[in-house]
């Protein structure tokens, strides 16, 4: 199976013009919004994101300037959420460097984050295609929601699955629709087509999500601290799971523990290791080889290629359960 490096090397040329109008993109004449900037993007991150806008493009056609505005502005509008998100999660550490909240402030970090907004709002104006921008503008309102919601279900201790996947499917899967919709969009797919595509690209995103989630309960080397989901009140899928399952030892225990409004660190880790215990992580990697397995199918009725190989092993990456866990 293909590794994430060497799909990034295998469209190496693309990437390399894709951070280079980033860059441009993200020009001013304010000595402190450049410093921030430059700062930030000296970790740039994994850009999944724009490689799938790209490999979409190219299992069905050729890449072209558009594509490319289009997975700047897909990659500027999930680093303005990253940044939000480091705001409202209180996060201090991303990508293994301290986040612009933590160096400078929470004021500076939100105004940062909207001239990420506007600058992906610039890029998919420049594809000169009104259903990218449509795409780009419809996915800024669900990464809104999907946060609210996230917020208000902390708050209110609502625990249901159902609950769980609506927020994973606007916080993160919306991405990479509007990934596959651009894609599509960019090389004149037809409207089937991009439907399979999207749904491909939706499966995707909730299982990148249950993974990250999972990342929380574990100590690991992808550049986050872990417990902070729970810090914040935010129960995911592992934890949801062992919660949910009324007749498993201690539960109401665990249950009044949960609802607690300031968790220790002690607490944390007490609910953290129940919900492996009850196998919630198994759990998790269940649902997410179910998704896995949709998403396959969705891309075996297309032709085999390069890209889209590439796109199905970027999947397996994500749903891949390392040894330790
Ligand atoms: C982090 O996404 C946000 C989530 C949806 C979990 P990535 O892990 O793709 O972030 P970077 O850009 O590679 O740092
Ligand atoms: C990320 O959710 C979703 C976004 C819309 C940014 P998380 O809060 O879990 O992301 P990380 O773990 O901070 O990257
Ligand atoms: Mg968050
Ligand atoms: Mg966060
Ligand atoms: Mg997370």
């Amino acid at each position: 199976m293909a590794d994430q490096n060497s799909i990034q090397q295998s469209i190496a040329p693309e990437l390399e013009a894709l951070n280079a109008r980033i860059r441009k993109q993200l020009g001013s004449n304010s000595p402190l919004m450049d410093t921030v900037i430059d700062t930030y993007l000296r970790k740039k991150g994994k850009q999944l994101r724009p490689i799938v806008v790209i490999l979409t493009a190219k299992m069905l056609g050729q890449v072209n300037d558009s594509t490319l505005a289009a997975a700047a502005a897909v990659e500027l509008l999930h680093n303005a959420s990253l940044i939000h998100d480091d705001v409202i999660d209180n996060s201090m550490t991303r990508r293994s460097e301290p986040t612009i909240n933590s160096i400078w402030d929470n004021h500076i970090a939100v105004l940062v984050g909207d001239f990420f907004v506007s600058s992906a709002m610039q890029q998919a104006i420049a594809t000169g295609d009104i259903r990218v921008i449509d795409s780009l503008c419809y996915l800024g309102k669900l990464l809104s929601l999907g946060e609210l919601d996230q917020i208000y279900n902390a708050r209110h201790h609502h625990l249901s699955e159902d609950a769980y996947f609506h927020i994973i499917e606007y916080k993160t899967a919306s991405l990479f629709v509007a990934c596959a919709k651009m894609g599509c969009a960019t090389v004149g797919a037809d409207e089937a087509t991009t439907e399979r595509l999207s749904e491909f690209a939706r499966l995707m995103g909730l299982c990148f999500q249950i993974r990250d989630d999972i990342y929380d309960y574990y100590s690991h080397d992808i550049g986050k601290p872990t417990g902070n989901d729970l810090r914040e009140g935010k129960i995911t899928l592992p934890l949801l799971h062992a919660l949910l399952t009324a007749d498993a030892p201690r539960h109401d225990e665990m249950l009044a523990l949960s609802a607690k409004e300031m968790l220790s660190d002690s607490e944390i880790a007490t609910l953290l290791s129940y919900a492996i215990e009850q196998g919630g992580i198994d759990y998790a990697y269940d649902r997410m080889a179910e998704l896995r397995d949709r998403a396959a199918a969705i891309l075996a009725d297309f032709p085999t290629s390069q890209a889209s190989e590439s796109l199905l092993a970027l999947f397996d990456q994500i749903v891949a359960r390392p040894e330790k866990i």
